[in-house]
Order: structure tokens, then C-alpha cells, then sequence
């Protein structure tokens, strides 16, 4: 069976101590509020991975890179690499965030790259889809979800596959406040799921975590996690609030 997962991404924001501050609280928060079926990861700054991990217990919260390099090692002045994600504990990488991809020119390709890169380093991905503003409003939005997945995912077998949470995050809901509707959230989940399906089979889509991205908050979460479809959350803001953040997390465990 699939997990519910709430992961935060706290992109660019947070100097070391004030990371180390907001998850020692988004652990106590999370620990007290018991919501064990409800898997928690917390995408942090590189340079907070290491210091976070010690701090959270791993039982509680998971730690999440934000990206990794494309190479294994070398000399590829200010990267990052996925075998160095893994070594400070981390569990979760993001991968192919629409900030990384329309800032820094991430494609299809050099996803596919970072994915292999992630999983011969055993960690967990994130992947995120969404389709901009433009594209919605002239109805590409599905054949745009579905041409992410075939390109940056369906090469890999299914047991790697396994090692994927999809997270759809409609790019004109990223930090706009205007969150999409449950039933436009889970029209795509279902979409998303089905073509999944059609790649693998029906047990591979059950089995595969679907998360919604986009302005999702304290206040919204709850409809958001009633649709079958929508196992959980990748929350950009609200995660910088371990109270919103944890209010999410027991919304998504009610469910
Ligand atoms: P917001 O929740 O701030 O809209 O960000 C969503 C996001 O991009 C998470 O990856």
C-alpha cells in the first residue's frame, strides 16, 4: 500500500541556526502529535543536511535533499553530490522542482541522469510534474504531466520505480496563494496514476505516492487530502512554520 507522506521544501530560506531551530521543533510537533502513519520529510538547504539529520530522530522526520549533481564525483566546482546527500543521512532527494527546471534549464535529460545518480545511492525521490499557467489554460496540461513522467521516469524498471514519490505541483499555484481545487488536484492524481498504470500495472500506480504541491496550507490541506487520489503534500511555505506545517501533518493522518 502506498504512504501518506507530508514533505516540506524549504527551497532558499534559513540560515543554518534558524534551520536547526525550525527542526527541532517541526520534531517535537510531529513526535507529540503521534501521527505515525503519516511518513514527514524535511527538504532543507545542503548545507543544513548533515545538522539536521542529527538533530531530528529518524523514526519521527526524514531529511530531503533539494536537487543533486548529474555526476558521480569530479571536478564540477559547487556541486553537489547524490553519494554526498546520502552520507549526511539523508533518505530523500527532490528532483526536477519547475524552480530548477525553468531557473536553471533542468530537462528531461538531465533528470533522467539525477534519478540514476539518486538511486545508485539508495535514496528515496521526489519527482515533481506541473504544467505552467499557459499550458493549462490551453487544455496541454495533462499531455505535459504525462510527457514529464514518460521522459524523466519511464525508463526505469519497476522495482526502481518503487523508490519514487511523484509530487504534482501546477506551476501557477507554486507560491501564489492560489491553490488548485480538490477536484482539479485530484482530476490530475487520477490522471497521473492511471498513466502509471498504463506503464507498468495497476500495483505499481496503488503502490506509488502522489503528492500535491502548490500553495498548500494549514487551512486547505484537509480538503485537499479527502481526494482518494492525493496521498499527502510537498509544501513549500507553509513548511517554514513547524505549527502550519504540523497542522498539515495531522490533517493528511486524519484521513
Ligand atoms: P508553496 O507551498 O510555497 O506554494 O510551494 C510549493 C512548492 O514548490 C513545494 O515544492
Amino acid at each position: 500500500m502506498r504512504k501518506k507522506v507530508v514533505a516540506g521544501n524549504w527551497k532558499m530560506n534559513k540560515n543554518l541556526q534558524e534551520g536547526i531551530e525550525l527542526a527541532k521543533e517541526v520534531n517535537s510537533k510531529v513526535k507529540a502529535a503521534g501521527t505515525k502513519e503519516v511518513t514527514v520529510i524535511i527538504g532543507t538547504p545542503f548545507i543544513h543536511l548533515s545538522e539536521v539529520n542529527k538533530i531530528v530522530d529518524p523514526t519521527v522526520v526524514a531529511v530531503a535533499a533539494q536537487n543533486c549533481a548529474i555526476e558521480a564525483s569530479g571536478a564540477y566546482t559547487g556541486e553537489i553530490s547524490a553519494a554526498m546527500v546520502a552520507s549526511t543521512g539523508s533518505k530523500y532527494v527532490i528532483l526536477g522542482h519547475s524552480e530548477r527546471r525553468s531557473y536553471y534549464g533542468e530537462t528531461d535529460e538531465i533528470l533522467v541522469k539525477k534519478v540514476q545518480r539518486a538511486l545508485e545511492n539508495n535514496l528515496e525521490i521526489i519527482f515533481c510534474v506541473g504544467e505552467v499557467l499557459a499550458e493549462r489554460e490551453s487544455g496541454k496540461h495533462f499531455e505535459v504531466v504525462k510527457s514529464q513522467l514518460e521522459n524523466g521516469l519511464f525508463n526505469l524498471p519497476a522495482d526502481q520505480f518503487a523508490h519514487v514519490i511523484v509530487a504534482y505541483e501546477p506551476v501557477w499555484a507554486i507560491g501564489t496563494g492560489k491553490t488548485a481545487t480538490s477536484a482539479q488536484a485530484e482530476e490530475m492524481h487520477a490522471f497521473i496514476r492511471k498513466t502509471i498504470a498504463g506503464k507498468y500495472n495497476q500495483q505499481v500506480a496503488d503502490n506509488t505516492s502522489i503528492l500535491y504541491g502548490g500553495s498548500c496550507n494549514a487551512k486547505n490541506a484537509d480538503e485537499l487530502f479527502s481526494q482518494p487520489d492525493v496521498d499527502g503534500g510537498l509544501i513549500g511555505g507553509a513548511s517554514l512554520k513547524a505549527e502550519d506545517f504540523s497542522t498539515i501533518i495531522v490533517a493528511r493522518a486524519k484521513h
